[in-house]
């Protein structure tokens, strides 16, 4: 097992030294070793505690239907997106996101496109990220999709005062967290980019992701269309197989803990690069 990992290693090593344009994809199993849990892995959030994932699919219609009954949801201390910030706020990035900053820092991964909303790439040094499924620590409108800061409102302040749903400083619309929640369309810029890049792309590394939750589980698809002229590289760095690897989109799985993989992965790299 192990010596096939490490031949795993090489040769993704070998790939990213030979890619012209590789990209990073990124969900919730790279930032478990930041002790956030994930969603459907043995201790995941939705796993443990299907209700709050049942809880989840209703936010958006929520949203629409009643702005600030969402927002007294968002904002209550039982709620999983409170526990769930409460947990980010405290975590850092771990040897697995600040592999993906070096790849970026050296020029070989031109960038990360993230499922995760926790800001851990960017606290890791990662610069061209695109957050799929939007942050946690960021605003957004729901009207013209101008994205504030968290900070940039008191939140507590306007619930206490009953002035809740928080209002767009640009246009007056109604301001929602900038987590993309499921049935929500993804913002078109991120969107946009996110489908450029996986066109672009000649090499994508998935890494903590099942790979189950559209859209974003089409960026590798699109890949995997390409493939037909071996167009691109597709590597999986994941705890478990997942559809991408039953359905062979990914040419192989890296089968491990991305904090321990994706840093092996790096020092072949730099070994490949310094002779
Ligand atoms: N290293 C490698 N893989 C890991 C690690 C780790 N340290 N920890 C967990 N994993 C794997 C799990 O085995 C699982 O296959 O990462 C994957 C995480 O899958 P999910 O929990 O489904 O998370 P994700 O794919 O990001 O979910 C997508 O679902 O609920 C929505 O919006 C939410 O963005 C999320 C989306």
């Amino acid at each position: 097992m192990e010596g096939q990992v490490e031949s795993l290693i090489d040769r993704a090593a070998s790939d990213l030294v030979h890619s012209r344009h590789a990209i990073a994809l990124t969900g919730a199993g790279i930032s478990t070793e930041s002790g956030i849990p994930d969603f459907r892995g043995p201790n995941g959030v939705w796993t443990k505690n299907p209700e709050a994932e049942r809880r989840a699919y209703r936010s958006y219609e929520t949203f629409l239907m009643d702005p600030k009954a969402y927002w007294e949801e968002r904002l209550s201390d039982t709620a999983p997106f409170a526990i769930i910030f409460r947990e980010v706020e405290k975590a850092r990035p771990n040897p697995g996101h600040l592999a993906l900053a070096e790849l970026e820092e050296m020029g070989i991964l031109k960038g990360v496109i993230t499922q995760n909303v926790d800001g851990l790439h960017r606290r890791a040094g990662s610069r061209n990220i695109l957050e799929y499924h939007g942050c946690s620590f960021r605003l957004r409108c729901a009207a013209c999709g101008t994205r504030f800061e968290r900070e940039d409102y008191d939140l507590e302040g306007l619930r206490g005062r009953g002035e809740l749903p928080p209002r767009c400083r640009s246009c007056g619309g109604v301001v929602k967290s900038d987590t993309v929640s499921f049935g929500e369309p993804i913002p078109s810029d991120v969107a946009r980019q996110s489908q450029e890049e996986s066109l672009k792309c000649d090499l994508m590394l998935i890494c903590g992701t099942s790979a189950v939750v559209y859209p974003f589980a089409e960026l590798p698809r699109i890949v995997g269309r390409r493939q037909a002229g071996g167009a691109a590289t597709v590597i999986e760095v994941n705890a478990e197989p997942t559809p991408l690897t039953q359905e062979g989109i990914s040419d192989f799985i890296i089968q491990g803990l991305t904090g321990e993989i994706l840093p092996r992965i790096v020092e072949e790299v730099k070994r490949r690069l310094t002779g």
